[in-house]
């Protein structure tokens, strides 16, 4: 009984934070996020690897930035200056609105790249 509760528990837990990354990669999709940045290749926005590089080690910066509350760090080269224009918007009709669980969950699925 013990060890069938220790099992259930650790495949709850892996199953758990398996379940983080497939959300914020859910979220992403569904917000939008995906027609300006692929995983590897900047395109109308910056990829999600670059917007890693700019971000690494520093998840809770990315939060902060998804909550609307930090100035952009990937907006270099030929984004420098679309933030306003472009990327804005996206924060505030979009992952400002979020819940703080899921600005964490699209900051990992982010990161991961
Ligand atoms: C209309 C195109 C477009 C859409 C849609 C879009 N983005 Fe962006 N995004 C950009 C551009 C352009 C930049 C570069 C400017 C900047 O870094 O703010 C950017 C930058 C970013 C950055 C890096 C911010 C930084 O520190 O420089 C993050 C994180 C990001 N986007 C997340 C998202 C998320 C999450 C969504 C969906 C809610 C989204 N984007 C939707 C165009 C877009």
């Amino acid at each position: 009984m013990k060890l069938a509760k220790t099992v259930m528990s650790l495949t709850l837990g892996l199953a758990l934070s398996a379940s983080v990354y497939a959300d914020g990669a859910a979220k992403f999709a569904q917000g939008g996020c995906t027609a300006c940045h692929q995983p590897a290749v900047d395109t109308a926005g910056p990829a999600l690897k670059t917007i890693s590089a700019a971000y690494k080690g520093n998840e809770a910066a990315l939060v902060a930035f998804l909550a609307g509350k930090g100035a952009p760090k990937a907006a270099t080269g030929r984004f420098a200056g679309q933030f306003e224009s472009l990327m804005k918007p996206q924060v505030m009709n979009g992952s400002a609105k979020w819940t703080d669980a899921e600005r964490s969950a699209v900051a990992k699925h982010i990161l991961k790249n």
